[in-house]
């Protein structure tokens, strides 16, 4: 039993997919583990018209199904039960804060967790009522969900809003990836194994590629994705993210700022892309139909409320280079798209070719070592080495072997990144939550490309659904003598 305080957690757009697939499933299960105190209480805020009860018969329902493993305990939702509330309002109208306000002062908690899991467009309204309705006590949070804007200017817009009452060390931005056991397992890799420190840097590692495939499609998204494309849905956040753990110089302590400070110094070392290197260093693509987990598939244009005539991308590779000592020369080569041939995440972590090769045939037999880290659907971590071929063979033969790292196996159930971040929420612990220097950082780069696919009007290439993205991102990375990795 965990000795968190006891809270009010508020969930505006309760009754959003957000909050249905992913929220409540994770407070539920904070719950189950007896990670939220007993007193604390969930309070969904939506517009739809349902009661308290309707609401719960629907999260039952979508547990039931959702659910992959024997989690569902009926025992326990009875009782999950008896801490949710819900309440239908209209979120501009400040008069409807008033029901909010009679159910948070029927048993008022000291603390106070407000998450926007809203159109970023109603965060400085939503914060504004608040204050207005004198909902916001000094202990109170606001989590805030991805996008935070388009560019950097709306960006800063949302922040300036939400600035005005919530103070800085308040707001928490998500990134979900940060949340995943896995992501945080690199700080574990890099930081309490000296073993890979001296080697981390440009004099050891030839290039890093960081990979984040999806085999779903749009699920229904058109109207959010079509404006934002997967520069801004994927790489401004979550790759960036994998960047920063990936290259950062070791924080002196694992405490909120220590961590962000590096992740910033990352970000703000990125070069600029821009110019002619739009063309030779960035791709962007847009799925056609194809066969997506042996099924036929629509093209990005056919999906549900497309527009045949858009040119958003669904698919982005990128060549990175970070300017500082440590990486001087090494490349990040950043991809990610929809309706790949398969969804996995992966970091790959390239190390030089040996000097001088003293075995027969020259050195074309000597593969480099390579850091294989899967983030999922699997988590595991391998070591690519070079190996003599056991045998009496004339000269000596070589192979290359996969060290297989993992330690846990049979680890019990992995918990969703949205848990650990929920829990991170309620402890009141910022160290996986994006400070807003940092996301605005992250914006001034991810803008300078997408200005420069507009001016020089770079077209998306297509690529067939199913498989691994349009062929000039093989040649992005194969222009540098350099090919992706494939297992
Ligand atoms: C979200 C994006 O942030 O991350 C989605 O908006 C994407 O488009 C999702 O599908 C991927 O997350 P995960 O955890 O499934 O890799």
């Amino acid at each position: 039993m965990d000795s968190n305080k006891a809270c009010d957690i508020i969930i505006f757009g309760g009754h959003g997919d957000l909050a249905l697939r992913k929220l409540m499933p994770a407070l539920y299960h904070l719950f189950q583990d007896g990670h939220l105190c007993k007193e604390s209480r969930i309070i969904a805020v939506s517009r739809e018209k349902l009661d308290t009860a309707q609401y719960c018969g629907l999260i039952a329902e979508k547990f039931q199904t959702n659910f992959k493993d024997d989690s569902f305990d009926v025992d326990v939702f009875e009782n999950f039960k008896t801490k949710l509330f819900y309440l239908s309002i209209d979120l501009t109208s400040k008069d409807a804060y008033a029901g909010l306000s009679e159910i948070l002062k029927e048993c008022p908690q000291n603390e106070r967790i407000n998450y926007l899991s809203t159109a970023p467009s109603l965060f400085g309204t939503i914060c504004k009522h608040l204050y207005e309705s004198e909902l916001i006590l000094p202990t109170s949070r606001v989590v805030l969900e991805k996008p935070i804007g388009n560019d950097l200017q709306s960006s800063q817009i949302i922040n300036n809003q939400v600035a005005e009452y919530f103070k800085e060390s308040a707001i928490f931005r998500i990134d979900h990836y940060l949340g995943k056991d896995t992501v945080q397992n690199i700080l574990a890799l890099r930081f309490s194994n000296m073993l890979f420190a001296p080697i981390w840097n440009a004099q050891y590692i030839d290039h890093i590629q960081i990979t984040v495939a999806e085999s779903v499609g749009l699920e229904g998204r058109w109207s959010y994705y079509n404006d934002y494309g997967a520069m801004r849905d994927m790489v401004q956040n979550h790759l960036l993210q994998l960047l920063c753990l990936i290259t950062m110089e070791p924080p002196s302590t694992l405490k909120g700022d220590s961590v962000r400070d590096e992740k910033l110094k990352v970000i703000r070392s990125l070069r600029c892309i821009e110019g002619e290197d739009l063309r030779l260093k960035t791709v962007r693509g847009q799925y056609a139909s194809g066969v997506s987990n042996k099924e036929a598939v629509p093209g990005y244009l056919e999906e549900d409320g497309g527009n045949v005539n858009s040119d958003t991308e669904t698919f982005v590779a990128i060549r990175a280079d970070i300017d500082n000592w440590r990486w001087n020369g090494v490349p990040v080569y950043l991809r990610t798209g929809k309706r790949m041939r398969q969804r996995y995440s992966e970091v790959v972590i390239n190390f030089k070719d040996v000097p001088h090769s003293i075995f027969p045939k020259g050195g074309e037999c000597i593969d480099s070592n390579k850091l294989v880290i899967r983030l999922q659907p699997e988590e595991s971590i391998s070591l690519f080495i070079m190996n003599k071929v056991p045998g009496l063979n004339e000269g000596m033969r070589l192979e290359q072997v996969e060290l297989d790292l993992n330690i846990q196996k049979d680890a019990p159930r992995s918990p969703d990144a949205y848990e650990h971040l929920l829990l991170d929420v309620v402890r009141n612990n910022p160290t996986l939550f994006m400070r807003r220097d940092e996301v605005e950082a992250a914006w001034v780069w991810a803008d300078k490309i997408l200005d420069g696919w507009k001016e020089q009007k770079v077209k998306t290439k297509p690529y067939t659904a199913g498989t691994d993205g349009p062929a000039a991102s093989i040649a992005l990375i194969e222009r540098d003598g350099r090919s992706w990795y494939e297992k």
